[in-house]
């Protein structure tokens, strides 16, 4: 029996895992199938036992269940502990159920490898506290950055994580009016604003010399938070595109041990956006 795959949110019809899983099942020759999976609020470790007798090896969770399927794992690496969320299940043989998180190494590799930001020793500006932001914070604190500055509407969530993630590197917190003065070699954008086609209240002339611009979120046309950076004069404002196709192949490698290729899907993907 072909190994069973999906990717269960709620929504889900739009989501690009499918098409992205195929591509590296077919680059890699795995015989696997990827469905996406619409499952109701509640009703995680339901679907989930539902999809293992269905012969389901493996699964992406999406939002809202990231936080449902950290309180149903039974082991969890480290990343996926200081993230407080799961992204990627492993189905093992005797019921228990495996769980990572990789959203943060996904924004890595795609940050360091396929736009080739140098990330050790820069000054980062992280803009948001929520899920998003927790779930990336280990694996870029572990590139190194001379200093990462969490800013946050509500400042009390940024100092919340500061002090959570003190011990893996230099933190800070602060609000985006406090930001006047102050400059950054990068800035990634992990605020919900972008969904809204708004940019957080930041100050001109916060970026460096040869400084990038990340958004985590991505669209068809460049976001909000893109085209701020390009005003700015970043070198390079991007979306977040990549992180998804490589937070994708990180997971799929988990489930298959083989590494998908992921340049030419991201053009695949953006090519026909
Ligand atoms: P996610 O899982 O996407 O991180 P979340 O945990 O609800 O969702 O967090 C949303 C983040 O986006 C928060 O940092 C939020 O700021 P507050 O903590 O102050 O609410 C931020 N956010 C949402 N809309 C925003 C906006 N219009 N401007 C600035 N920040 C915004």
């Amino acid at each position: 029996m072909t190994d069973q795959y999906a990717v269960m949110g709620n929504p889900i019809a739009h989501s690009k895992s499918p098409r992205i899983h195929a591509a590296f099942a077919s680059e890699t020759h795995q015989d696997i199938h990827y469905d996406k999976l619409l499952v109701e609020q509640g009703q995680l470790a339901e679907a989930i036992a539902n999809f293992r007798t269905q012969g389901g090896k493996g699964l992406n969770i999406t939002v809202p269940f990231k936080n449902d399927a950290f309180d149903l794992a039974d082991n969890l690496t480290e990343r996926a502990q200081l993230a407080g969320a799961v992204n990627t299940l492993v189905l093992n043989n005797d019921g228990t159920l495996h769980a990572d998180n990789t959203d943060g190494i996904g924004l890595v590799r795609d940050l360091t490898i396929n736009h080739q930001f140098d990330l050790k020793g820069a000054r980062i500006l992280l803009l948001g506290a929520g899920g998003a932001v927790q779930g990336v914070l280990l694996p870029l604190l572990q590139q190194q950055p001379s200093e990462i500055v969490i800013a946050n509407r509500t400042v009390s969530k940024a100092e919340a994580l500061c002090e959570k993630f003190s011990a893996y590197g230099n933190l800070s917190a602060s609000g985006f009016e406090d930001l006047n003065g102050q400059s950054f070699d990068g800035i990634i954008n992990g605020t919900a604003a972008s969904l809204q086609g708004e940019v957080p209240p930041l100050p001109d002339n916060i970026l460096n010399e040869g400084a990038w611009c990340y958004d985590m979120m991505y669209s068809n046309e460049p976001t909000a938070f893109v085209q701020w950076g390009e005003k700015q004069g970043a070198t390079q404002s991007v979306d977040g595109l990549g992180m998804l196709v490589e937070q994708a192949a990180e997971s799929f490698a988990l489930w298959r041990d083989v590494k998908p290729n992921t340049s030419t899907v991201i053009q695949l993907l953006r090519e026909s956006a």
